[in-house]
């Protein structure tokens, strides 16, 4: 069986569409399946942003045929560890869980490297092109812990 692991942010167009991207980079195809989702729905089939694309294109890492998804509770029982980038996600998704099992799975990505310290990988969103050259740097760290644990 392989371990399936689902990265979320609000908009699945920054942060997520990266997270995915990065993580599927340093793990086995055979072995795992990574995907990304978003809590919000204004961007579902949507490519991921332009920017998210281009700071990965410069990393040699190809997003673009990425769509987004909006996450949906049935997707607890889909995945086997989901990764939120803020703790706006956070709440968000534990909302929709219905036991501690579903709970369980659900952790913040920057835990990874602040062990519960609640650091969020910041929205680059509304901002310029260097907030997502850090989120990628943050994500690219954290991904190579995630990938060296699993
Ligand atoms: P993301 O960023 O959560 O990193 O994908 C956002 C993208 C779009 C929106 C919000 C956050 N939005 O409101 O459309």
């Amino acid at each position: 069986m392989k371990t399936k692991i689902l990265m979320v942010c609000l908009g699945n167009i920054c942060r997520s569409p990266l997270a995915e991207g990065l993580l599927k980079s340093k793990l086995d195809t055979e072995n795992f399946i990574v995907d990304s989702a978003g809590t919000g729905h204004w961007h579902v089939g949507n490519p991921p942003d332009p920017r998210s694309v281009k700071v990965a294109k410069a990393h040699n890492l190809d997003i673009s045929a990425q769509r987004g998804m909006q996450f949906k509770p049935s997707l607890f029982e889909q995945y086997d560890h989901i990764f939120v980038m803020d703790q706006s996600n956070y709440t968000n998704v534990i909302r929709m869980a219905d036991n501690q099992e579903q709970r369980d799975k659900v952790k913040l990505i920057l835990d990874e490297l602040f062990p519960a310290e609640q650091v969020d990988v910041p929205d680059p969103y509304t901002g310029g092109e260097q907030g997502f050259e850090n989120v990628y740097q943050m994500l690219d760290e954290a991904t190579t812990k995630i990938a060296n644990r699993l």
